[in-house]
């Protein structure tokens, strides 16, 4: 078995996303600049988000953190976002999910000017990254396929599993598998709440990627040998034995599971630090106009 790093990874990129932002700060006497919204005081989402800030920084880029109590309207919400739209200082705004129950995700997110949309979850850049073309791609399965890529690990001609079908993770990364790209050109089944007998599927997997959202859902009996696993589970737990009084778990059984694997990612240091990768990076693209002129 051998360990799909995201710390080793992710520290790797930083380094050369940290030298295109000095570029751009001698060049242009600017930073690129990242703006977050987050409503309300998720746990996970407070952690999140303060990790992107904090990345943001270590990199050399500007970052703002836009915070609203979940009581926020909708109205105000969109108007925010739309104020943020035409500022020329920002290069990338993302507004953290989910948020609370009167507010749309759908609605927040299409307003979003696509070309400033760096978690990619505009229709606009989703349909463009189905088609191939220039795109911001949502920052966890880019930040996988970087991963995938860093390591040479082939994908082309075999079976990409992917369990979940989230708008986030899910639905994007078969999408990216699939495509006529390297990572990709996998023939790609999506497993998800209502298909019988996953473990039917899981078996048959070279590479497996998994985003549920459940403790060790992936047992040892559903995988083959020499299997490719990627775990992008963030299950939180409370904790008496860390500092932070959490525990992260993996929505795969790393113990059992890598046993049989050849390649696995850990939780955590796996996945998680790859996102952040994935969002620099769309940011980075931004703020040189590589996606959107
Ligand atoms: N919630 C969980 N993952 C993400 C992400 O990548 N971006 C945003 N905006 N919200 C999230």
């Amino acid at each position: 078995m051998q360990l799909l790093d995201g710390k080793y990874v992710s520290e790797k990129l930083k380094g050369e996303i940290a030298e295109a932002a000095a570029k751009i700060l001698a060049e242009t006497g600017r930073k690129p600049h990242l703006v977050a919204v987050l409503v309300g005081h998720d746990g996970g989402s407070e952690t999140y988000v303060a990790s992107k800030i904090k990345n943001c920084e270590a990199v050399g880029f500007k970052s703002t953190l836009v915070r609203y109590e979940s009581d926020v309207t909708e109205e105000e919400l969109l108007g925010k976002v739309a104020e943020l739209n035409t500022d020329a200082d920002i290069d990338g705004i993302i507004v953290q999910l989910p948020l609370p129950k009167h507010i749309d995700p759908e609605k927040v997110t299409e307003k979003i000017d696509h070309r400033k949309d760096v978690d990619g979850f505009h229709p606009v850049n989703l349909g463009r990254m189905q088609r191939n073309l220039p795109s911001f791609i949502p920052a966890t399965p880019y930040g996988i396929t970087l991963m995938l890529k860093e390591y040479g690990v082939e994908t082309a001609g075999k079976h990409c599993v992917v369990v979940g079908r989230s708008n986030i993770v899910g639905s994007p990364m078969s999408i990216l598998m699939a495509r006529n790209t390297t990572p990709g050109n996998c023939t790609v089944t999506i497993c998800h709440s209502r298909t019988p007998d996953i473990k039917k599927f899981t078996l048959d997997a070279d590479i497996l990627i998994v985003a549920i959202g459940k403790k060790n859902f992936i047992t040892a009996d559903m995988v083959k040998e020499g299997v490719v696993v990627v775990d992008v589970g963030m299950n939180r737990e409370t904790s008496t034995t860390t500092k932070s009084g959490f525990k992260l778990y993996g929505d795969v059984d790393f113990e059992n599971v890598s046993k049989k694997a050849s390649w696995i990612t850990p939780v955590p240091g796996g996945v998680g630090l790859m996102t952040i990768i994935g969002l620099l990076k769309n940011t980075l693209a931004s703020a040189n106009k590589e996606v959107y002129k």
